[in-house]
């Protein structure tokens, strides 16, 4: 996993265009800046697929990264990562990006989602959401719920493309649970919120 060019984190994002890798504190938004078709964004040959039980080392790298943890504890849904169906985003050997998920009921709920940081802005991220949905559609699922935190602001710009609208809001719903945290940009990471897309 790529490490901050500014310490000595685990790298989240990739400044596109440059060869630096940020973690969460070190990482800003950028305010204006074309978008990646008006650049013509390359695309990378990617082929996604279930992950086998041997693949889990991957899924714990994602988690490490993301959460420092296996179980995912959010507002009305718990994961545990090891057992969640997961989808994993293959270039070659390399995997590239990995989503967790669980049914319940007629919903799908995404527990985890990461894009290795060197592969972002590829359309990855999003390739794998919608082969979830796909899944989820074809179990005749009708609902799919993701939750981010206030300080995420690129998964919320993220989402959003992808057709989510925000659906609720919970304040110190992710202190309460985890404490107090630094996230994205170092604000402080406080609140859920979640965004649903009905299938
Ligand atoms: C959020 C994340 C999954 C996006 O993955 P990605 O592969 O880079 O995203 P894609 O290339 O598929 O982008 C899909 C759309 O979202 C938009 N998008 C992605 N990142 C964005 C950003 N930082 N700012 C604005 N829009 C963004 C893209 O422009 C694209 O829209 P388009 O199709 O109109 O061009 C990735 O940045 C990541 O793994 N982040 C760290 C972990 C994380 O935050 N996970 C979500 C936790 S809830």
């Amino acid at each position: 996993m790529e490490t901050c060019t500014y310490c000595d984190q685990l790298a989240l994002y990739h400044v596109r265009g440059t060869e630096t890798y940020l973690c969460r504190t070190h990482a800003q938004i950028e305010i204006v800046g074309p978008q990646e078709h008006q650049r013509q964004r390359p695309r990378v040959a990617i082929q996604i697929r279930p992950a086998n039980e041997n693949e889990c080392a991957v899924v714990a790298e994602a988690a490490r990264t993301a959460w420092n943890s296996f179980e995912i504890d959010c507002s009305d849904f718990e994961a545990h990562l090891e057992r969640a169906p997961t989808l994993v985003a293959w270039h070659g050997d390399q995997a590239a990006g990995v989503i967790c998920y669980q049914f319940e009921e007629r919903t799908v709920h995404l527990a985890m989602l990461n894009v290795r940081p060197r592969w972002q802005g590829h359309g990855i991220g999003g390739r794998l959401i919608r082969t979830m949905l796909d899944a989820a559609r074809a179990e005749g699922l009708t609902c799919a719920v993701v939750i981010t935190t206030n300080d995420n602001l690129p998964a919320l710009a993220f989402y959003q493309k992808l057709g989510f609208r925000i659906s609720a809001v919970r304040p110190d719903r992710v202190t309460e649970t985890h404490g107090p945290r630094k996230g994205f940009s170092g604000l402080p990471m406080r609140d859920e919120i979640e965004l649903e897309m009905k299938l």
